[in-house]
């Protein structure tokens, strides 16, 4: 059974009158990974200031093993944080930073008089000692604690910070992306590793990230942000394959999004044909999102298709091939092991269980057409766009 160590509820954040947290509830169970994920400015940082008491929410609470905490100050909240740029100290050597937060001493809570009093009481050396290098084997860097942190690669430096925001043994750990520095591959070790560790230590994670595959990856619970607001929450499972709307369905991996009619139970209507699923409860004749997974089409002969249609790019993507499809003006984006070049007219099927219809809402038809792909893919591979888009993503401190 899992226990609810806080809770956000109806948390507004507003800079006079610009809301940019809008009634937040949002509850985070003991030891577990839970992630932020959304775009540049939906308000993960915020989020997290909130919880580690480095902002006071404009109204509502926070709760940390329901005792409201609104007042309480950073410090003496159960939580450390480690952010994007983890300043380490450069003159001190591995063993020296994670030592320091020990050094300073450890605060104990004592009643005197039916009032509680906080002392700061020395560490023993030895004490400080053995958790130190407890804490560089959970984080793999035995044999480093006397190699200055300047001497170190960009993923050993960061597993340093994560030492050192764990030694003191906080309940929840803060991560606002931590891992944005770090090359794709460093990135993917590094995404392992933490959760090996979060797993290790029992500790909530909090988790802050703008991408989603790392998001999926790692959690147990994924929050999705849009403008201030929670768009979802759920298991990386639920989010994939249950997206509640068209922001989130397509911000979570590629998706095809289309208007319908939902014409009965399990009967949904895209361009004037009826696909069967498995989605119920919706209105008579209402009209509905169909979000279609590029994975779950199958490419068949024009004869056999449920559509017809014909292929206006293809890229080749290693595993599959990205294949862009026109149907009837409107352009999907397939992936199939199945090469069909440029021009060729085929037919699709879709399984009941490759369909998933989701209600209107102030998303639909935003997303989810793939005619500006090619322009979209350049984007992605243009440096100096990135370059711009990461510097606004490292801006908290
Ligand atoms: N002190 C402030 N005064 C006014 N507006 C602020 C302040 N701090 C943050 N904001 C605004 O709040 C919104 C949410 O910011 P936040 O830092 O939480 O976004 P984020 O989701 O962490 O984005 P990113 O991925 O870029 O880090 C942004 O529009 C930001 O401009
Ligand atoms: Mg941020």
């Amino acid at each position: 059974m899992s226990k609810e160590l806080i809770r956000l509820s109806d948390c507004v954040m507003a800079y006079d009158d610009d809301v940019v947290l809008d009634r937040i509830d949002l509850s985070i169970q003991d030891k577990e990974f839970l992630t932020l994920l959304g775009p540049s400015g939906c308000g993960k940082t915020t989020t997290l200031r909130i919880i580690g008491g480095f902002l006071t929410p404009t109204s509502g609470d926070v709760l940390f093993d329901g005792k409201r905490i609104n007042d309480v100050p950073p410090h003496k909240r159960m939580v450390n944080t480690v952010f994007q740029r983890y300043a380490l100290f450069p003159h001190l050597n591995v063993f020296e930073n994670v030592a320091f937060g020990l050094r300073m001493g450890q605060t104990v809570v004592e009643q005197e008089n039916g009032q509680e009093v906080r002392r700061k009481v020395k560490i023993p050396e030895e004490e400080i000692h053995s958790r130190v290098m407890e804490m560089l084997e959970i984080v793999n860097l035995k044999g480093f604690e006397r190699r200055p942190v300047t001497a170190l690669s960009g993923g050993q430096q960061q597993r340093v910070a994560i030492a050192r925001a764990l030694v003191n043994r906080p309940k929840v750990l803060l991560l606002d992306e931590p891992l944005g520095a770090l090359d794709m591959r460093l990135r993917k070790d590094m995404q392992q590793e933490l959760k090996r560790i979060q797993q290790e230590m029992e500790i909530t994670f909090i988790y802050v990230t703008h991408d989603q595959e790392e998001a999926l990856a790692m959690s147990d619970t994924v929050v999705v942000m849009d403008g201030g607001r929670i768009q979802q929450v759920g298991s990386p499972e639920d989010i994939y394959n249950e997206p509640k709307n068209a922001f989130v369905a397509d911000f979570i991996g590629e998706s095809n999004i289309i208007d319908g009619i939902m014409r009965a139970d399990g009967v949904v209507e895209i361009f004037n044909r009826r696909f069967q699923c498995l989605d119920k409860g919706f209105d008579r004749d209402e009209p509905v999102d169909v979000v279609i997974r590029p994975e779950d089409v199958d490419i068949v002969s024009e004869a056999e298709g449920q559509l017809k249609g014909t292929v206006t790019a293809v890229t080749f993507k290693g595993v599959h091939y990205d294949t862009i499809v026109d149907f009837y003006g409107f352009k999907w984006l397939i992936q199939t092991t199945d090469f069909c070049p440029v021009g060729s007219h085929i037919g699709i099927k879709i399984d009941p269980d490759g369909i998933h219809v989701m209600k209107k809402s102030q998303y639909s038809g935003m997303f989810g057409d793939y005619s500006s792909y090619s322009e979209e893919y350049d984007e992605i591979n243009d440096p100096t766009l990135l370059d711009e888009e990461e510097e606004g993503a490292g801006d908290e401190e």
